[in-house]
């Protein structure tokens, strides 16, 4: 039975409610209704909330609290200032020593860490929520409402969580016009046309659900920087952001440009060590605390990417990083230097160049260098977010220094949250690994949390959330922001219980939708690896444009050093230090000896250390190039199995979430054979060793375009070939109309028939579909990829179920060309089915 109740906007399906809110800003902060036990459950908790003490961030919790457990539980709170019947109790640990003397919270409560606890406060049973900050108060209550929304007990508590590393933030790319680098998800929630935007709504709701996952500072701007962040006029407007952020203990924190104090300043230099300088840093960050006086600090990028560094003046990034953490010093905020820096001109024809090799070349023999409150913020792997990489060497070494790990969540290299990649799985692999540090455990994660060298430490995520409702743009995206939250506070969780806390919170406790979520989420990330970059050889992508769709030869014979050197024997970069760059010999000695060997080095790093033949052959037994074949078939069929696993949940989940997630999935499992195709294509054309399995090159079902009797349309040469079939594809240009079509030759019967065309983001092209005269299936290519000619970026995939064909039968497509999209068409691809 389904009813939709208008007035109350609620949405009842199966007897299963969702308010409208849920899949939607909310994120997974929703408190759905819980119900029958669930909720039954609850009423027995204290209608009594007493809160000791007072700051805005402990109103924030109370409020939260009243909130969650109405809309869970349907229970009103009474809020009160003293104990005198059961109650809920929440305050900072001060306050309630103060007034409960007989509580004993944990010795080792410390920071922001937080205690949920059943006890007696004077003779009544309380549930006690405590902190030694009002924000450690803040994420207790936010931990016991999930706990009431995932359904788990309440009633017996005793438990204290404390964060892994202190600092634990989160960084935007966001240009002041509004536009995000790397954003996939609308414009900023921060800035539009210059300014701060007037309605800072979604910027307060961003910082509830980062302090719901312990997140404690945000940097609200892109780190190739638009200096006027920082200029005086900009600064009230700063603080604005920083007021809705404070009340949920997030600090706000600013990029700024090396080159500020010339750009903004208009001193004639931005030498580090001019005094000059020196000053005008003094005196902007004295100006910034006086509006700001809880803002965090500054992110700065440097001598990366053309961006000013202090290599103009001879100067080191410790010089850079040191005038301006001095600045920021008095007033105890920080600075993030990043390691990124590297040259992007290399010369691609010394096989001894590596840019892997760049962030520890650089930044190793500063060690001990650095103010202590500069923090060198460190991407997880040598290169670039690619979707496998080793870890850095960097976090093995520099045991002076402060450092915090870099990870992306907003998807760059994995899918632009139009295709399903939960990263949670290979953060992971990268926090537990061991780098064996002076032959002694020493796993990432101990490292950037400042636990293995006894320094603070951080964890920081590139989140780039956008105006779109869902702020990732895939509502199974927003995944990644919860699963980040959740590692930066305890890496120790498991990526399944991540993903199936956030499952839980974001749809409820249903447990087919729960164990099917959780799944697919699991299975994504390998399942990304396998379509695009086998190895360790990165993700094949076009890395001079979009970083989405294939471009195998883009990270080839220019400077920027994301080289896999495939030619037509092998593929892989040498990086021993015997014959190759010598990269592997920044790593601790242990770490070093598995990667130098080509025998011990796991499988799927092979081709980032070695350069091999095509015939070598893996742990698996399997030659490299099968390898390269079959993970990608692999890896589409399982997009495939996405799709299938998803229709399991109609009528499980709201009728729109569940369509467009079906929408997009079944987008991915087209692109995941677009990559397949232009991957397996190029290597085949390149090894010139078959598939053993014969399916590479081999598309019996396929028509291609170009082969088709065309009425206006004409043949186009793709660039690069491999990203359409055959190499070519039929474009509309001479005409307002266009055709292509073909007589049916098969077994009569019900077919699935795939149109693969190229959907532009300059043009809306309309297409047709017909067999003999009976129309089809007609849609409007107005997707918004990124892409403005037909290729990798554009290709995508129309399926249309359930058609009949006799033989003889014509098929035809009609291409109406709009703007500069001319109804492009690269195949039409016939599966029969049992329908
Ligand atoms: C990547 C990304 C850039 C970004 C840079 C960085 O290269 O493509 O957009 O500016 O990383 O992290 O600085």
């Amino acid at each position: 039975m389904r009813r939709l109740l208008i007035g109350m906007g609620v949405l009842l399906l199966g007897g299963r409610c969702f308010e409208s809110w849920c899949v939607g800003q909310d994120a997974w902060l929703s408190y759905l209704p819980l119900e029958g036990e669930a909720r039954e459950k609850f009423q027995s908790l204290p209608a009594h909330l007493v809160v000791f003490g007072d700051s805005i961030v402990l109103r924030a919790a109370q409020a939260e609290m009243t909130r969650g457990l109405k809309r869970m539980t349907g229970k009103t709170l009474s809020v009160g200032q003293s104990v005198n019947g059961t109650a809920i109790v929440l305050g900072t640990l001060a306050e309630i020593r103060a007034a409960v003397r007989e509580l004993a919270p944990p010795a080792s409560l410390t920071g922001d860490g937080f205690w949920m606890a059943t006890a007696k406060v004077h003779g009544f049973e309380c549930l006690i929520v405590t902190s030694p900050t009002d924000r450690g108060v803040l994420y207790g209550v936010l931990a016991l409402l999930s706990k009431v929304a995932r359904g788990e007990t309440i009633f017996v508590l005793n438990d204290l969580r404390q964060p892994y590393a202190p600092i634990r933030w989160v960084d935007q790319w966001d240009n002041l016009d509004g536009s995000i680098e790397r954003g996939y998800a609308g414009p900023s929630i921060f800035f539009e046309h210059g300014s701060v935007r007037g309605d800072l709504t979604r910027a307060s709701e961003y910082a509830r659900l980062l302090a719901s996952i312990g997140i404690n500072g945000c940097t609200i701007n892109n780190v190739n920087v638009d200096p006027r962040i920082i200029d005086d006029s900009f600064l009230p407007q700063l603080a604005r952001i920083a007021d809705v952020f404070r009340p949920w203990g997030v600090q706000l924190a600013v990029s700024v440009d090396l080159s500020s104090p010339r750009t903004l300043g208009g001193l004639d230099s931005f030498d580090p060590l001019d005094p000059q300088v020196v000053e005008w840093w003094r005196n902007k960050a004295d100006k910034i605390y006086r509006q700001i006086p809880d803002f965090g600090g500054f992110v700065v990028k440097a001598d990366s990417e053309g961006r000013a560094g202090p290599s103009s003046y001879g100067r080191s990034p410790s010089d850079a990083a040191n005038a301006i953490a001095r600045a920021l010093k008095p007033h105890g905020g920080l600075l993030f230097y990043r390691a990124f820096v590297y040259d992007h001109h290399l010369d691609w024809q010394n096989l001894k160049n590596d840019r892997a090799r760049a962030a520890y070349d650089i930044f190793h023999p500063l060690d001990g260098k650095f103010d202590d409150n500069v923090i060198i913020q460190i991407k997880y792997g040598p290169i670039d977010f690619q979707a496998r990489e080793p870890v850095s060497p960097l976090f093995g070494v520099m045991e002076k220094t402060d450092r915090g790990i870099e990870l992306q969540i907003t998807q760059e290299y994995t899918g632009q949250q139009r295709h399903l990649c939960f990263l949670p799985v290979m953060w992971k692999e990268v926090l537990d690994f061991d780098l064996r540090v002076n032959d002694r455990k020493s796993a990432v994660k101990d490292l950037v949390a400042g636990k293995a060298f006894r320094r603070h430490g951080a964890l920081i995520g590139v989140a780039n959330v956008g105006m779109n409702q869902n702020w990732l743009g895939h509502p199974l995206a927003v995944a990644n922001l919860y699963g980040f939250g959740r590692l930066a506070w305890d890496p120790n969780l498991s990526a399944h219980t991540i993903a199936e806390e956030w499952t839980r919170l974001t749809f409820g406790n249903d447990p087919l939708v729960v164990q099917t979520i959780t799944g697919m989420l699991l299975a994504s990330w390998r399942t990304y690896e396998n379509y695009t970059g086998p190895l360790g050889a990165q993700t094949l992508t076009d890395i001079l444009g979009s970083h989405y769709g294939p471009g195998i030869e883009s990270s080839e014979r220019n400077g920027w050093g994301q080289w896999h050197r495939a030619d037509h024997e092998g593929i892989g970069m040498e990086r021993t230090v015997a014959t190759g760059t010598g990269y592997v010999g920044q790593y601790p000695p242990a770490i070093r000896d598995l990667y130098e060997s080509v025998q011990t080095t796991p499988d799927e790093l092979l081709l980032f250390f070695h350069h091999v033949p095509y015939t070598y052959r893996l742990h698996t037994g399997k030659t490299v190039i099968q390898h390269i074949y079959d993970s990608h078939y692999e890896g589409a069929e399982q997009t495939a199995e996405f799709v299938r696993q998803w229709k399991l949940l109609e009528h499980h989940v709201p009728d729109s979430l569940f369509s467009d997630v079906l929408a997009r999935l079944e987008y991915q499992a087209g692109h995941a054979i677009v990559w397949r195709d232009a991957i397996c294509d190029w290597f085949l054309r390149t090894s010139g060793i078959p598939d053993a399995k014969g399916r590479v090159g081999h598309h019996p079902d396929r028509i291609e375009a170009e082969n088709m009797q065309l009425d206006g349309y004409t043949a186009m040469d793709v660039t690069p070939w491999e990203n359409a079939s055959g190499g070519k594809g039929i474009e509309c240009v001479k005409a307002s109309r266009c055709s292509a079509s073909v007589r049916f030759t098969g077994a009569p019967g019900i077919y699935e028939m795939d149109v693969q065309y190229f959907d532009q983001n300059n043009g809306e092209s309309k297409f047709r579909i017909s067999v003999g005269n009976r129309p089809v299936d007609e849609w409007i290519a107005d997707d918004h990829l990124p892409a403005t000619k037909p290729g990798g970026d554009s290709s995508k995939r129309r399926r249309i179920p359930g058609v009949a064909l006799s033989p003889g039968d014509e098929i035809r497509v009609e291409g109406i060309p709009g703007g500069e999209e001319r109804a492009p068409l690269d195949y039409i691809e016939l599966h029969a089915t049992t329908e």
